[in-house]
């Protein structure tokens, strides 16, 4: 049965293509999508989420707008890296996905109750509105399976030396998910710093001669130049479908259990992600934390969500 699953994203070009391999994979369920203000204000991060459901044909999944600020502190957003529009690079047609007329918050905490069976909640961006559930309604963590999470890092930060931006953009809310006891999965930088989108993966989505297929390379190929400009990557790290890998085949991200702690004081490493991976504190195991990647099998099967929702859009040849 496939897994029943939420995101939680900011789209952002990692995001779209982690909506996507969650809307094309069987192995999943995808339930609703989420919106939370994080790499653009949450007005962009939602109307991101909508085109890119129009254009990968994904009509039948809800979509419902959440928080546009941090918990405390104000937002930062990544137009460095994602562009004045949260999804720089291809020209998108008006979007004809609509939002739902409810809270993302409310949305969740309807389908984590609705549900028959307990469901994954995929957060891909700042854990504004996963903390915000939690506190509202702290019976539903009963309702949550696991929460696999693109966030934090065993080693560097991406934002600060010590911090990765959906950490850092929302501290306090992330400290409130790591402290929550729901099951986490952590899926940081150290790992998906392994997915780099290179020229040939570019060109695989390409070859599969979709519109939609297209609109990945064409983001893949912004993504790359501002990675390249502001960290001198040779290719662009594809950071948030990594945790969607994680629920469809837990075999494609390796794990480690540890714990896992929050920095909210640091003068220099506020965000900061604290990954006790060797032991050295009596800290109870809090999270699962990724720490390898079968990179090829997960190329594999990015590729083959974007054609089977390229499948659905057929291309208009002129
Ligand atoms: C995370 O930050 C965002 O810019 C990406 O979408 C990803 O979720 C990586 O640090
Ligand atoms: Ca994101």
């Amino acid at each position: 049965m496939p897994v029943p699953i939420i995101i939680d994203c900011d789209p952002g070009h990692d995001d779209a293509l982690a909506i996507m391999l969650a809307a094309g994979d069987p192995a999943v369920d995808l339930l609703a999508i989420t919106t939370v203000a994080g790499n653009q204000t949450l007005d962009k991060t939602t109307l991101n989420a909508r085109r890119v459901c129009t254009v990968a044909g994904i009509t039948d999944v809800p979509i419902a707008a959440g928080c546009g600020r941090p918990l405390v502190q104000a937002l930062s957003v990544a137009e460095d890296v994602h562009g004045v529009s949260g999804l720089d690079g291809p020209m998108f047609p008006e979007p004809t996905v609509d939002v739902v007329p409810e809270h993302a918050v409310d949305l969740i905490h309807r389908m984590l109750n609705g549900h028959p069976e307990p469901v994954t909640l995929v957060p891909t961006a700042p854990l504004t509105n996963i903390a915000l559930l939690l506190t509202r309604f702290p019976q539903d963590a009963s309702r949550i399976r696991e929460i696999v999470l693109m966030g934090g890092s065993t080693e560097r930060g991406n934002r600060t030396p010590a911090a990765e931006f959906n950490i850092l953009t929302d501290p306090e809310a992330a400290d409130i998910v790591f402290r929550s006891g729901v099951p986490v999965t952590m899926c940081g930088l150290n790992v998906t710093h392994q997915a780099l989108a290179t020229p040939e993966v570019v060109a695989r989505f390409e070859g599969l001669g979709t519109p939609l297929g297209d609109m990945c390379a064409e983001l893949l190929t912004f993504f790359a130049s501002t990675y390249r400009t502001l960290w001198g990557f040779p290719h662009p790290p594809l950071h948030d479908p990594v945790a969607v890998a994680r629920v469809i085949d837990p075999g494609l991200v390796h794990c480690v259990d540890a714990n896992v702690v929050v920095e909210l004081h640091g003068r220099y490493t506020r965000g900061a992600t604290v990954v006790d991976l060797l032991r050295d504190v009596d800290r109870p195991v809090n999270a699962r934390v990724a720490v390898g990647l079968e990179t090829d099998r997960f190329w594999d099967r990015m590729i083959a969500a974007v054609t089977a929702l390229g499948a659905r859009t057929p291309r208009e040849r002129g």
